[in-house]
């Protein structure tokens, strides 16, 4: 068999990775035959906890899971990492502004862009998970120099996912039989769902799903409120979907997909939005850990309104973290 892939884990002791570390050590994201070393990061107060999830994971008895690290030191976790996936964040707290969650979480992307330039594997792929995911991406490749910034991306894959699926059930069909749809800017609520160009079976879904009104008045908001409604009705964010998500981000970046997915990935200038944020786009991952977005869709002035918007919201963000750079 391959040689182990060291995964990196932060955030080790929290609920989405409670739901991802099932779905990594059954071989559920890289395939059943690629044994992992886990390396599992968490803060020292949460290490009890860790310790925990740790023994059900060797209590799972998995075939695949040749090791376990459980740290508080990002440089222990980091060591030789071929995937980072970094889910440890400061949670927002009621009251809390956007500018507030930004000043809290930056000096942990500061340090762990430090970390993982001085030790991580020279090709690490890296999902950023935690919010602000976008911004939270900026800052990590901003202080990680030596790591490609396209190796670093965040994760819009669970809006996508969603879209999928309410199209999907909308034109009663399989999630397999829809195309085309993808999500623009920002993992929040400015994100722009776009199914103006999807089909199902074949079929345009415009459409049927109320033309551009009722895309504004019913879908859309659905797709940018569905984290809210979900905290709403749980009384905690989403989890499951969430790692579900994380799964199917790498499975397509590192084993490629023949379909075409959400990541939000450098901006490089494509369909106007300026270098230096990270801006979900629709990209073809080819296999091999590469990925390019996809060209030449002619955006209508309506699905331009929304990517206007929504990148507006990341220079604005990208502006309000820089001004904390030291
Ligand atoms: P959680 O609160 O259950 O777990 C987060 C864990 O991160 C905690 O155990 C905490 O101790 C740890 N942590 C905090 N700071 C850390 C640091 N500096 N280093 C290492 N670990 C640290 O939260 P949950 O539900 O697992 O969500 C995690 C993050 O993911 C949140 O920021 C949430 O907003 C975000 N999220 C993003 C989604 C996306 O689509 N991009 C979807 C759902 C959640």
């Amino acid at each position: 068999s391959p040689a182990p892939l060291n995964v990196c884990i932060t955030g080790a002791a929290g609920q989405i990775s409670y739901s991802l570390l099932p779905l990594l050590s059954s071989g559920h994201v890289f395939g059943p035959d690629q044994p992992l070393n886990l390396h599992l990061l968490e803060i020292p107060p949460a290490l009890p906890a860790l310790s925990g999830v740790v023994m059900e994971i060797i209590d799972g008895a998995y075939p695949l899971v040749k090791s376990v690290i459980q740290t508080s030191d990002p440089k222990v976790a980091f060591r030789g990492a071929h995937i980072a996936i970094l889910v440890g964040a400061f949670p927002r707290r009621a009251g809390m502004e956007r500018k507030d969650l930004l000043a809290k979480n930056l000096p942990i992307f500061k340090a762990q862009g430090h970390a993982l330039n001085e030790v991580a594997n020279r090709d690490v792929k890296v999902v950023v998970v935690g919010n602000p995911a976008n911004t939270n991406a900026m800052v990590l490749s901003h202080f990680a120099p030596q790591i490609p910034p396209t190796n670093i991306t965040a994760l819009t894959r669970l809006d996508h996912n969603r879209a999928l699926a309410q199209v999907a059930k909308r034109m009663d069909v399989s999630v397999l039989d829809v195309h085309d749809v993808c999500i623009w800017g920002n993992h929040s609520s400015t994100q722009y769902p776009d199914v103006t160009r999807a089909t199902a079976d074949g079929k345009q879904v415009l459409p049927k799903m109320g033309g551009f009104g009722g895309l504004a008045e019913g879908f859309i908001p659905l797709i940018q409120k569905r984290g809210a409604t979900i905290i709403q009705a749980r009384g905690m964010s989403s989890a499951m979907s969430a790692a579900n998500a994380i799964s199917d981000h790498l499975r397509s970046w590192i084993l490629g997909d023949s379909q075409v997915v959400s990541m939000a990935v450098p901006a490089d200038g494509s369909y106007g939005i300026n270098k230096g944020v990270y801006f979900s786009y629709p990209v073809r991952c080819v296999g091999g850990g590469s990925y390019e977005i996809v060209q030449g869709i002619e955006l209508d002035e309506f699905s331009r309104k929304y990517v206007e918007a929504t990148a507006a919201e990341l220079y604005a963000e990208r502006a309000e973290a820089l001004a904390l750079f030291e």
